[in-house]
């Protein structure tokens, strides 16, 4: 019984360490921070009230505003790119790859910390998770409020993804999303509220642990990252996936149509289970037939999609996205089919976790 008590106040003192204040600064974690953009870079505009413009504050600004950052890490700051995240694409994917290749290969970081738009951050946080099997932390880090605006969530979201990123608890769990005080993995996260700052869910999954100022608590022991690990390729683009979403009264014209110019791969946003109508089935059976790699996912939100319950899969040469939603579906299905991976079978193999 004492032993316990012991066990249980150790445990406490470790979760309730406090940050790392004492340490001599060379003694600090080196983290690299890459800065994309977002509006956790954004200041407001007269446009009206609640306006404002993204991708406008550097990330070194970023950090230099927030108080206590520096007793965390030794920190070193690059912008990569000053973008909303709307307009995220291959090449700045690429250019975040290349550079965090090149840390982990020359040892030049401790933890990595991206700061991005939340809008497809859910994207590029599972794009890191299949090119990269390190374990550094890579954690990604947005905001809801841009820096200029009341309530500003960027300051709080910086400062804990610092803390997830410097801290040795945060190594081989794949990449990470922070925000509001939540860690999600790369694999579950999803935005799911417009304009809430507590809008990052991983509703398959739930999130992988809570931070704050003062703690850092993971829910489950670390376990090395699942993702399937693909190259990718040295230039942009990749290969063209679309994403066509399912709805009552639907034919398969979209789906001719995205064949027509050029896509490669196709992801269905179904209904229910990754369904769609007669018609729009029958098209991505076509689409199958001459190459294009069908993977089937859901709209829904939550849930996994089943192979062979109402869709004839196995017949029809589709895969399916089990959890993943079909923003990620797409980005998967980019990265297998560049990788040369196109076979059903494959492709299915490689969806699953
Ligand atoms: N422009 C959007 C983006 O960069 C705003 C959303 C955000 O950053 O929170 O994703």
């Amino acid at each position: 019984m004492l032993a316990a008590i012991g066990l249980a106040f150790v445990l406490m003192i470790g979760l309730f360490a406090p940050p790392a204040a004492a340490q001599k600064t060379d003694a600090l974690p080196r983290v690299l921070v890459l800065g994309t953009g977002g509006t956790i870079a954004g200041q407001a505009s007269a446009r009206a009230g609640n306006a404002y413009d993204s991708a406008k504050v550097s990330s070194a600004d970023l950090i230099a505003a927030v108080p206590g950052m520096d007793k965390l890490a030794q920190i070193s700051v690059e912008q990569i790119s000053s973008i909303g995240s709307q307009d995220m694409n291959d090449k700045v994917w690429f250019a975040l790859a290349k550079r965090i290749r090149a840390a982990i290969d020359n040892k030049e970081a401790d933890g990595v910390v991206i700061t991005h738009g939340t809008d497809t951050m859910e994207e590029t946080a599972f794009f890191l998770q299949n090119v990269f099997d390190t374990d550094i932390p890579i954690v990604l880090v947005g905001s809801m409020r841009p820096s200029t605006g009341i309530g500003a969530d960027g300051p709080a979201n910086l400062y804990e993804a610092m803390r997830v990123a410097s801290a040795p608890e945060s190594r081989s769990r794949g990449v990470l999303v922070v925000l509001n005080d939540t860690i999600h993995g790369a694999r579950w996260a999803q935005k799911t509220n417009t304009t809430s700052v507590d809008t990052f869910r991983s509703p398959n999954a739930g999130p992988v642990g809570y931070v704050d100022t003062g703690s850092l608590r993971y829910l489950q022991p670390a376990v090395a990252a699942k993702g399937s690990k693909l190259k990718p390729p040295d230039a942009a683009p990749l290969p063209r996936v679309d994403i066509i979403y399912s709805h009552a009264n639907m034919d398969g014209s979209e789906i001719e149509d995205a064949v027509k110019r050029g896509a490669k791969g196709l992801v269905l946003a179904g209904v229910g289970d990754g369904n769609s109508s007669k018609g729009a089935i029958d098209a991505l059976a076509a689409a199958a037939k001459q190459g294009v790699v069908v993977v089937r996912s859901s709209r829904v939100g939550t849930g996994i999609v089943n192979r062979n319950v109402e869709v004839e899969d196995d017949t029809l040469g589709f895969a399916v996205a089990l959890d993943l939603n079909p923003q990620k579906a797409r980005v998967l299905l980019e990265l297998l089919i560049a990788n040369g991976i196109t076979d059903p079978k494959a492709v299915q193999q490689a969806f699953a976790w």
